[in-house]
């Protein structure tokens, strides 16, 4: 296999908070200047992201850069086309003009809630690459799929469908978040040693698909039930490059406790 800590290239860590459909405009402005009031730390060691709803992005964006934080900016979502009638949906250029550096694409409970196929994770990866906001494309197993042992085929498969297509050189700008949906706002994390096989076999397939090169710079988080108490566990993994956080992203004092954890593990 070829993750595993075989491979040796420094990647910047990442803590990436997922919001969700959670926190109004006044709540957001809230939320993000403790952020950015905890979050006072040694900047280019590591990228702290924030992905809000579409509705607190400008607001979440007049925040940090009021405060001229190095916070980084991200969506939840986007649609492929420019422009068009495309009633409810969000362009990359939209998103761009709201400097959001980073977009998570294929998030479990769009999957499985908006029918969100990898086809379509497909052709959000390649807008966003071509407009110039990084992609953190989620995947992850059901519990049925882990109890077949089937898992790190039906990740991989995703993984292959999702950048199919992708150049390594965009690849390798890129981030996979794994999220075993089990895992996700249940409390039950992934053990450490799950996360990391998973890591290191979505960079394994990156290899085969897009080249050493490019699965020695991808950044793979881990996303499920993270918060402080279990990241110390996870963060020494070789494979694992930091964490995409949901439940604890609403609590501005554990989101930065993560960034501390990961500053000072990885
Ligand atoms: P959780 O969510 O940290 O609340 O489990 C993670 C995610 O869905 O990205």
């Amino acid at each position: 296999m070829f993750g595993a800590g075989k491979v040796s290239e420094k990647r910047v860590p990442i803590i990436a908070g997922n919001w969700k459909m959670n926190k109004t405009t006044v709540e957001a402005v809230n939320l993000s200047q403790h952020i950015s009031f905890e979050c006072d730390m040694a900047w280019e060691a590591i990228e702290v992201v924030i992905c809000p709803p579409f509705t607190d992005l400008k607001s979440v964006f007049n925040v940090l850069s009021f405060d001229h934080s190095s916070i980084k900016l991200g969506a939840q979502n986007v649609f492929w086309e420019d422009e068009g009638a495309y009633t409810g949906e969000i362009s990359v250029s939209m998103l761009k003009e709201l400097t959001c550096d980073y977009c998570i694409v294929g998030h479990s409970e769009r999957r499985g809630i908006f029918g969100e196929t990898d086809e379509m994770v497909n052709k959000k990866i390649k807008a966003l690459l071509a407009g110039g906001v990084r992609p953190i494309m989620c995947c992850g197993e059901s519990l049925e799929v882990r109890d077949a042992r089937q898992t790190l085929e039906f990740i991989g498969e995703q993984v292959r469908r999702g950048w199919d297509g992708v150049d390594a050189e965009d690849i390798a700008k890129s981030v996979i978040a794994y999220e075993p949906i089990w895992a996700i706002g249940t409390g039950r994390a992934a053990t450490p040693e799950q996360a990391q096989e998973a890591c290191a076999h979505i960079r394994s397939v990156i290899a085969e698909i897009a080249g050493e090169d490019a699965a020695k710079k991808i950044r793979v988080l881990y996303g499920g039930s993270m918060k402080p108490e279990n990241a110390k566990l996870f963060m020494p993994e070789p494979d694992i490059d930091g964490g995409l956080i949901g439940g604890a992203a609403l609590d501005s004092k554990a989101f930065a406790e993560l960034v501390e954890i990961a500053l000072k593990i990885k």
